[in-house]
């Protein structure tokens, strides 16, 4: 049996061109950069920095933002020529199914469930912190330790919100798997403003991070970036998660930056959300590499400066305690004097922006697997179509469960750290697959060309995996059994209904998309 049967990019072509059923092409490169930096912008700068300064890389998070974007632009460059060439919904998933073959196309689609869903959930859980944050400083309550954590977590400090708790276990994230409800209700509704309300919150979060760099850079306190590095004999902190010991290899020194970066390499996700919309796009050979370098390389300054100012605001060992939570908003409140309206801005704005990546990592996460449900390779409910909305309401309800599970019931590092070691690996592939298809199918018409691909794709690849070289064994386990569980459905499900085998030759004309009606 041939294992990598391809699906023919004429088809694909043909099922692209816009029709009746087809979706509109409307997005310009302005709304396509918009939408990147949307997806980008989200808990990975807002939460996960100062994990990474905290546990890992101290100041020299800004080292780590460094090489995570080195990793995302290499890869990037291979997506937009993936992109460029078969600009149709359905990401790598498809890219490669039309160039590597079904099996190789599976292992993508499969593991971008780790990207989009359980990347929903990383956010999910920021938003719950961010949320009981809110209703501590406008409303003086809080929800309970219990229900605003996993059952993993035990409150350890002594100072904010949760003191009068020290001690308590957690039980469930109510307020995570909320916004995950709101927001799947909404999509499966499905609502022609959210292309403009997208537009908005995109403003409105890159003013945030402006005003925090800007404003912030004055309290900088130089002691805070001495030594630069984490040193070996730093000590040991005892978090609500356990003890960080900074003596172990990948928490202190180069190796801590190493890890840091696949720590904030989350906060990059999402540019490849782009390519998920090359068939809304209007020009997509010119646009869809443009929407994801400018979002990207933008990204990549204000995280910089923002990781700059966070970790000269407060000494890093205070991200693992009193400001585990909502970090942000603690290092303003603490070490920036005066600027409490700041703090309350940032939590509202949060608490938007942090939905719109929910919003579109749900949509991703359903898109995809509409696509492979399309192709035969999971079951057809994952492509049924609400009666009256023309959503995947189905496949939307059935994600709300699965990534309420995580949302609810799981850490926010163990989650996040799943999302990056699955979504760099779905990049490697992608670096891999651009080099085997310029050897392979050199006269395919390129409109976009990664430039000095033999040292671009290797590299790429190159960077990436040693981010996920850096994630620990235990992760690498997660990986693994994902994978696993992926075979066993390939081999007992895919392969025996996968249309492109039994030659059926359905063209994936997708669902409305909410968030690119004008
Ligand atoms: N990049 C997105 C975020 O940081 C996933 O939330």
């Amino acid at each position: 049996m041939n294992l990598f049967v391809k699906k023919s990019i004429d088809t694909l072509m043909a099922a692209s061109k816009e029709g009746e059923k087809t979706l509109k092409r409307t997005l310009g490169v302005g709304s396509l950069i918009a939408l990147g930096i949307g997806a980008i912008i989200g808990a990975g700068i807002f939460v996960r920095t100062a994990a990474a300064a905290g546990e890992h890389a101290g100041p020299a998070v800004t080292i780590s933002f460094l090489i995570a974007a080195a990793g995302c632009a290499l890869a990037g460059l291979c997506y937009a020529e993936f992109a460029s060439m078969i600009p149709i919904a359905g990401s790598a998933y498809t890219y490669s199914y039309t160039t590597m073959g079904e099996f190789i196309a599976w292992i993508i689609g499969w593991d971008l469930v780790l990207e989009y869903a359980l990347g929903a959930a990383t956010v999910a859980i920021g938003w719950s912190q961010y949320f009981n944050n809110f209703l501590e400083t406008f409303f003086n309550c809080h929800i309970p330790f219990a229900l605003s954590h996993s059952p993993f977590e035990v409150s350890t400090t002594t100072t904010g919100m949760y003191a009068a708790e020290i001690g308590t276990r957690g039980l469930i994230n109510l307020p995570a798997i909320f916004i995950l409800l709101m927001l799947t209700l909404l999509l499966i509704k499905g609502t022609a403003e959210s292309a403009i309300v997208n537009n908005i919150i995109v403003i409105v979060k890159v003013a945030i991070v402006l005003m925090i760099i800007g404003l912030g850079w004055q309290f900088i306190n130089p002691a805070n970036h001495t030594p630069y590095m984490i040193p070996e004999n730093a000590g040991d902190v005892k978090t609500n998660t356990g003890i960080v010991h900074y003596a172990d290899t990948f928490n202190h020194g180069w190796l801590g930056v190493l890890r840091g970066a696949s720590v904030v390499f989350f906060a990059f996700i999402g540019f490849d959300a782009v390519s998920t919309a090359a068939q809304e796009a209007k020009n997509p050979q010119k646009d869809m590499p443009k929407g994801i370098l400018i979002s990207l390389a933008f990204c990549t300054i204000l995280y910089i400066l923002f990781s700059h100012v966070l970790t000269g605001l407060a000494p890093y060992k205070e991200f693992l305690v009193k400001g585990k939570e909502a970090s942000v908003t603690y290092a303003i409140t603490t070490f920036m004097t005066g600027y409490g309206w700041l703090a309350k801005l940032v939590t509202i704005a949060i608490l938007a922006g942090f939905s719109s990546v929910i919003l579109v990592m749900l949509l991703g996460q359903t898109r995809v697997f509409y696509t492979m449900s399309i192709d035969g390779l999971i079951p057809p409910v994952f492509s049924k179509l609400h009666p009256k909305f023309r959503t995947p309401y189905k496949s939307q309800l059935f994600f709300f469960v699965f990534v309420s599970l995580f949302a609810g019931f799981i850490p926010d590092s163990v989650v996040g750290e799943m999302v990056s070691i699955g979504t760099l690996f779905a990049f490697v592939l992608v670096c891999i697959g651009i080099l085997i298809l310029r050897r392979k199918s050199p006269d395919l018409v390129r409109p976009f060309k990664t430039p000095l691909y033999l040292i671009v794709c290797p590299l790429g690849a190159l960077i990436c995996l040693a981010m996920m070289g850096s994630e620990g064994l235990e992760n690498w386990l997660r990986l693994i059994i994902w994978m696993a569980i992926g075979m066993f459905i390939y081999f007992g499900y895919s392969i025996k209904n996968s249309h492109v085998r039994l030659g059926k030759t359905e063209t994936p004309n997708d669902p409305p998309n909410p968030h690119f009606v004008e």
